[in-house]
């Protein structure tokens, strides 16, 4: 049976369609939704939403139906206009950010209503309340609300989900697995910027999202838990030589988000007892590895420290980065490119070690390209494949919610996810 029931009039609503990113997933569903999915454009202005609509009607390839796209007005903040909009989708995708501003009537809505949901939060504290206050209201509603379906986490969940599927092919597990996020091509939009700035001015503002933050385990099922001392999950500070891999590493800036992702994925689908997960960005092994390596340990330490202090922070928003609405111009986006790497260890048949390799690649600029991509092919995903995703609902990560069905929908979509 499906659920939520085929009766609804959208199988897919895609709510922020005027932002930056949320254009470019319209763009993405104008061009690759099936001709019958039945899906519309959703945010707060009539007129903007008509201008994406009429822009997305000139694309080459995209369904001639696209020129009479329905819209759908509602406002983040306003609960009225939520309890209109939702129960009119089976799926509901969103890139309205700041999540944690905007997001939070929207998450629990679906939740009430039996809604799948799919947005591309990179927002720990967000994605902790959505748990608390949604997973088990959407296990009664047998709703899939998942998090996190961008760049921030897809190719760390999957490529560590993968690693798994391998393991368990030949009876094994995982004991723990290491990403590394190398090659990569892009830039950040308004919207990244902007909520890169609030999370970092709540953090300044509040202990106790600091405390959050700062919790390798901010993400697994059930807190308070036990501050991990383990230096394999601690968050990575500075420049470091990893042998596994042979290159340089350095903190990357998203692992304080997918290394939370991936470990609440294996507290949902048990990777291993135990299992342990760390994520850095590699750079080549020689002396211009090092200094790249050296420049981007400063530059994010250097970024944090200027966004935790308001008037520095004031200075970054209104000089350095881009504005609401800006973004990667589409040569930029069609130009870039991301390669995350994975080592893991495990134990297979008859107690014998492991040791596996992974690759995930986009062809696209991680943030904007392939996001666009990652979130499109979660929604159909949602909408289409239910009869391969199984039992499970509440608050999930894509690797709980989508796993191997979703590895597959995005191979297909022109991603690499390469296992050995
Ligand atoms: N995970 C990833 O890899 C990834 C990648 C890219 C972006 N992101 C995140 O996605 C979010 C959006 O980024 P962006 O660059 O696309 O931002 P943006 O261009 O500023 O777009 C923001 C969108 O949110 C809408 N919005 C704002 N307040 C609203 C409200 N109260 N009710 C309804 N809609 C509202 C805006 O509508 P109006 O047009 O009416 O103002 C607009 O459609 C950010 O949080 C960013 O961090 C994540």
């Amino acid at each position: 049976m499906l659920n939520p029931a085929p009766s609804r009039p959208y199988d897919i609503v895609l709510f922020g369609a005027t932002g930056f990113t949320g254009k470019l997933v319209a763009e993405y569903l104008a061009v690759n939704a099936p001709g019958d999915m039945r899906w519309a454009i959703a945010g707060r202005s009539q007129k903007k939403l008509e201008a994406v609509r009429t822009e997305l009607a000139t694309l080459r390839g995209v369904n001639p139906r696209t020129s009479a796209l329905p819209i759908l007005l509602a406002d983040g903040r306003d609960q009225a206009s939520l309890d209109e909009l939702v129960p009119q989708a089976r799926v509901i995708a969103t890139t309205v950010g700041p999540f944690g501003h905007y997001g939070r009537k929207l998450a629990a809505t679906c939740a009430g209503l039996g809604t799948h949901y799919c947005d591309i939060t990179g927002e720990v504290p967000f994605v902790r309340d959505s748990i608390d206050q949604n997973h088990a209201k959407a296990i009664a509603t047998r709703a899939r609300i998942v998090h996190c379906c961008g760049f921030d986490s897809i190719p760390s969940d999957l490529g560590v989900h993968l690693l798994w599927d391998h393991a368990k092919r030949s009876g094994g597990s995982l004991s723990w697995a290491k990403g590394f996020a190398g090659e990569m091509s892009g830039t950040a939009s308004g919207g990244t910027a902007a909520t890169m700035l609030a999370l970092v001015s709540d953090a300044a503002a509040d202990p106790s999202v600091r405390r959050l933050l700062g919790n390798p385990h901010a993400l697994d099922p059930k807190l308070p838990r036990p501050l991990t001392r383990d230096p394999f999950e601690a968050d990575p500070r500075g420049v470091a030589f990893d042998r596994d891999i042979a290159r340089w590493t350095a903190p990357f800036v998203m692992s304080g988000i997918n290394t939370r992702i991936v470990r609440r994925s294996n507290a949902l689908l048990h990777y291993g007892e135990p299992f342990r997960y760390r994520e850095v960005m590699s750079f080549p092994k020689g002396p211009r590895g090092l200094a790249a390596a050296a420049v981007v340990s400063a530059g994010v330490a250097g970024f944090v420290l200027g966004a935790t202090i308001a008037p520095t922070r004031a200075l970054l928003a209104r000089f350095v980065l881009p504005k609401a609405g800006e973004g990667p111009s589409r040569e930029a986006r069609e130009r870039g490119h991301f390669t995350f790497r994975f080592v893991a260890e495990g134990t297979g048949e008859g107690g014998k070690s492991l040791r596996m390799t992974a690759t995930v690649k986009g062809t696209r600029d991680p943030g904007y390209g392939e996001t666009a991509k990652m979130l499109g092919e979660s929604a159909l995903c949602l909408a289409q494949d239910a009869s391969k995703l199984g039992d499970k609902f509440g608050v999930l990560t894509p690797a709980t919610a989508m796993g191997r069905t979703l590895v597959d929908r995005l191979r297909a979509a022109g991603m690499t996810f390469d296992v050995a």
